[in-house]
Formats: structure tokens, C-alpha cells, sequence
């Protein structure tokens, strides 16, 4: 195609105001290189980096190459702006809106799966941000699980919101049971769903002792079918089956490989972790509730206690997930759940599944190195930790840790100029990489928003407070507003 010569330099196209009778006087009240119209001229402003033009790019015919190649070459370029998906916020460089839709951007194939990944330094907006998504997709019918909130953050936010707030730990009323079958699903076939529910506490009760006796992972055949066997009697024989009564049968089996799991499930019947699964449930999780988060902030300071109840959580939540509903789930603070081999596992089978369950997993961490933390390199653990991020094909990087960009620059392939952008991006502000394709963003918060998803009580010490510091600089417009050009970004 012929390279086409424009006849006048971009940006030095002369503005005009509009006089009464319709024709086009010079403006001459504005001062040099800045117009003062009510409409920004359709050339752009007369200064340098105005950044704005109504001609469309065209990369020169000699200068062809795949779009990869472009977005590294002329990054942050913005196509034309969709409002067909969630309103998230604004393009800091061209302060256009920007929306989302992880299951509208698969079925028209810009990404390969729903999965979000969001890493980031403490405070900078990770949760504000997931918070925005999150609340923005029950509006248009996707429910939100959060099966471990160890800050309680999305607890509120769920109670808030008229959904389920399920708060786990010493003093709380909420009692979640490892054997709970839960309720069926309306309409599933009775012997389709049993078992179902069989499989679903057989993994579970594995995933407990191999969490609370690390040495007996991966749990023999014998000790597994003694587990199995145990479990099976206690469910045929009580309609509230509990973890005293499987320790109870274990106790019965002669067989060697019973004693150590009951020695192992036994802790959870009698000293400190007593009482948080041992009893009945108080509570069932509720799939038709717009948001369900279990908090667990008051079990954070004991990991294996946090570890389980997150475990039994995601286990019970998993029924909700067989709805077929598309739902959005939220791992916030992951690097306490990929701690546990127990939970990286299951987090590793929900990212491949997303796709075949509907579900867009966010997975938010403050470092990517905290996938190092699970494993000793080389393992087949640490692969699959490092693995995680190549299961999400949006990842946000927000500003980092002193240290890590260089590590979030490889494993989230970021061009230099991207990376040169998150080392100065502020608060609220993240490169959306989506595919190849990287935008400034920052998240737009309404007043009513910036109070909900409020992540500053313990420093404020009031549940209801606005935040104290960011919210001068919010995009007060609110989710409901489009209209380009009124951004005010960094
Ligand atoms: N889009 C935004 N605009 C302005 N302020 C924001 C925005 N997002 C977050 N903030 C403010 O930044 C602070 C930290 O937000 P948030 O809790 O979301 O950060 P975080 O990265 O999740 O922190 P942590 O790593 O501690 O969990 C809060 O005071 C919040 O109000
Ligand atoms: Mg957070």
C-alpha cells in the first residue's frame, strides 16, 4: 500500500472557534500553543505532546510486521475504546475509558483463558482494583467467591453487598464441617450428586492429612483405601457425619496404615485446632448469594489452621461452581494459599478448568518470587508455582516490590517500555497486559465504591470511614461514567 503524505504536520493543524453566523474566526483569547474552546480541536491542541489527532495509525508499508512486534515497537497505542464490557477505569496515556470482560475477550479470542493474575507491592490497589471487577461483574450476573480472605477485606464487602459472609476462627459463629455433603443441587440426579459428594470428601479428607502430616504425602494406596473405608461407614451411619465420629471408626481398623491418619485427624478433634471442623456446620454456602467470602482473618496468625479452613472452604464452595454459572473467584493475599502444596495443587486444576467451569480465577500476590516460596528449586512444585502465571492471560502489574521488576518483567514478558512505565505507576494504576497487548490503566472508583471496598480499617479503626489517602486523586465519576477526555491520571 502507498505510504500516504499528509499535507500538514499532525500536530500543527490551527483550532478556530466557531463564530455566530457558522463560520471559522481564529480563537485569539487563547494564550500561545493552548486553545481555549469548550472542545478540544479535532486535530488536537496546538503543543507539543498533545497526543491527540483524528487520523487513524498507519505503520508505514515498509515498517509491517505482526501485532507483537508493533506493541513493543509503538507501545500503549489505543485502539477505538469498547463500551460493551465492565467499565473499569482510564487509559493514563490517552485518558481514554477502558472495559473488560474476560469471557467476552475469549469468545472473541484476544486471550486463551478467563484467568487474571494481579501482582503488585503492598498498598498499591490490588484489592481495590479485583473489588471494582469483582462488584462490577455481579452486576451483569457473575456471583463472586472468595474462599479465603485472611483480611477479612471482601468479608465486609460481601455482607455489604446482601451476600454470604462466612467468618472462620476461635470466637466466630461460623462453623464450616469437612463431611457437610451440602445441599443438592436443584434438578441433579440423587445418585449422580452422592457421588459426587463421596469423591469431593474422600480428596478433601486426603488434602487434611497430607496438610496436617506432611511426612505421610503423597498418602499410600492402604492408608487411602482405610481413609476411604472409614469415611464411608461414618457417612452410611449418621446424617450429620463429623470428624469424631471417621476418628472414632479409624480407631476400629487393625490395619497399620489406619493409625497414623487417625493420629493425624485426631488433632483436629483435641488440642489448639479443636472446634474449627469438628463440629457440625452452622452454615452451608448459598450458590445463589451475588458474593460468598469466607474470612479467615482471625485464623492468618496460624498457618496450618488457615491452610485447612481455606482447604474445606474451597472444597464446600466447589458445589457452587458446578452451577455452570459463570462466577468470578478470588484468591486476594494468594501467597498464603500457594504456600500450602495442598492448595497450589487445587488453585493449578482450577486455573485449567476455568474455561470447561465458566469460572475467571483473579489470583493476587504481592511478588511473583512468592511462588519460590512453596518449593525448593527444581521441584516439580516450584514448576508448577512458577507455572501459574502462564495460566493467566490478563495480568496486571501494578508497582512493584523493590527488587521484582526484573522478575515480573520476564515471567509476564514485558517490552522495556513497559517496564519503564510500572516502575512509575501510581496508586490504582496498573499495566493491563492482555495477550500482547499493554494499556496504562488506572481503576475508576465511585464515592459509594471507595467506601465499600475500604482495605484501611485497621489504620482508620472505623468499618465505614472513606479511605485516607488516595482519594483526592479517584476517578469520582464513578463506574457509570464513559465520556473521554475528563481523566485525571498522574
Ligand atoms: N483506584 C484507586 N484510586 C485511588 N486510591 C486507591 C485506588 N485503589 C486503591 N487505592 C487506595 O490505596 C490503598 C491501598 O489499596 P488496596 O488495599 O487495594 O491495596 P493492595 O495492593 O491490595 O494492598 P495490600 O498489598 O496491603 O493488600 C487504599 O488506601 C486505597 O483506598
Ligand atoms: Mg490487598
Amino acid at each position: 500500500m502507498p505510504v500516504r503524505r499528509n499535507r500538514r504536520p499532525l500536530l500543527q493543524t490551527r483550532y478556530t472557534r466557531p463564530s455566530g453566523d457558522g463560520s471559522q474566526t481564529a480563537d485569539a483569547s487563547a494564550p500561545a500553543g493552548v486553545h481555549s474552546g469548550a472542545l478540544v480541536p479535532k486535530g488536537g491542541e496546538h503543543r507539543p505532546h498533545a497526543g491527540r489527532t483524528w487520523r487513524t495509525f498507519r505503520a508505514p508499508a515498509a515498517h509491517r510486521d505482526t501485532t507483537a512486534v508493533l506493541g513493543g515497537a509503538y507501545p500503549f497505542l489505543a485502539g477505538r475504546p469498547s463500551t460493551a464490557r465492565l467499565y473499569v477505569g482510564r487509559d493514563t496515556v490517552t485518558g481514554a475509558p477502558f472495559t473488560y470482560d474476560p469471557w467476552q475477550l475469549y469468545a472473541a479470542q484476544a486471550v486463551s483463558n478467563t484467568n487474571i493474575l494481579i501482582v503488585g507491592n503492598i498498598g498499591w490497589g490490588k484489592t481495590n482494583t479485583a473489588m471494582a471487577i469483582a462488584l462490577r461483574g455481579i452486576a451483569t450476573g457473575h456471583p463472586v467467591t472468595v474462599p479465603g480472605d485472611p483480611k477479612n477485606d471482601w468479608t465486609r464487602l460481601a455482607a455489604a453487598l446482601g451476600g454470604q459472609a462466612i467468618r472462620l476462627g476461635p470466637g466466630q459463629g461460623d462453623r464450616l464441617n469437612p463431611l457437610d455433603p451440602g445441599p443438592r443441587p436443584p434438578g441433579s440426579d440423587s445418585d449422580t450428586w452422592r457421588h459426587q459428594v463421596d469423591q469431593r470428601r474422600a480428596t478433601l479428607l486426603v488434602a487434611i492429612v497430607e496438610t496436617l502430616a506432611p511426612g505421610l504425602a503423597p498418602l499410600h494406596p492402604q492408608a487411602r483405601e482405610a481413609l476411604t473405608e472409614a469415611l464411608q461407614s461414618t457417612c452410611r451411619a449418621s446424617s450429620t457425619p463429623t470428624l469424631h465420629q471417621l476418628v472414632n471408626r479409624l480407631e476400629d481398623n487393625p490395619t497399620p496404615a489406619a493409625a497414623p491418619i487417625r493420629a493425624s485427624l485426631a488433632q483436629l478433634c483435641t488440642g489448639p485446632l479443636s472446634g474449627l471442623l469438628d463440629q457440625p456446620a452452622t452454615t452451608v454456602p448459598d450458590p445463589d448469594a451475588p458474593m460468598i467470602a469466607v474470612g479467615t482473618a482471625d485464623l492468618a496468625d496460624n498457618d496450618t489452621a488457615h491452610t485447612l479452613a481455606v482447604l474445606v472452604a474451597t472444597s464446600q464452595l466447589e458445589q457452587a461452581h458446578a452451577t455452570g454459572q459463570q462466577r468470578i473467584l478470588v484468591y486476594d493475599e494468594a501467597w498464603r494459599i500457594l504456600a500450602a502444596p495442598a492448595h497450589l495443587a487445587r488453585v493449578n486444576a482450577e486455573l485449567r478448568l476455568s474455561r470447561a467451569r465458566g469460572t475467571a480465577t483473579i489470583l493476587i500476590t504481592h511478588a511473583l518470587s512468592d511462588a519460590d516460596k512453596t518449593a525448593d528449586a527444581g521441584t516439580a512444585t516450584a514448576a508448577t508455582a512458577r507455572g501459574l502465571a502462564s495460566l493467566c492471560d490478563t495480568r496486571l502489574a501494578f508497582r512493584q516490590a523493590p527488587g521484582e521488576l526484573d522478575r515480573t518483567a520476564a515471567d509476564l514478558h514485558l517490552t522495556r517500555a513497559e517496564c519503564d512505565a510500572v516502575a512509575v505507576l501510581g496508586k490504582g494504576e496498573a499495566l493491563w497486559k492482555i495477550g500482547t497487548t499493554g494499556r496504562r490503566i488506572r481503576t475508576g472508583l465511585g464515592t459509594a465504591e471507595a467506601a465499600l471496598f475500604n482495605t484501611d480499617t485497621a489504620i482508620t479503626a472505623s468499618d465505614t470511614a472513606g479511605p485516607t489517602n488516595g482519594t483526592d486523586s479517584r476517578d469520582r465519576t464513578g463506574a457509570a461514567d464513559t465520556s473521554a477526555g475528563s481523566s485525571r491520571s498522574k
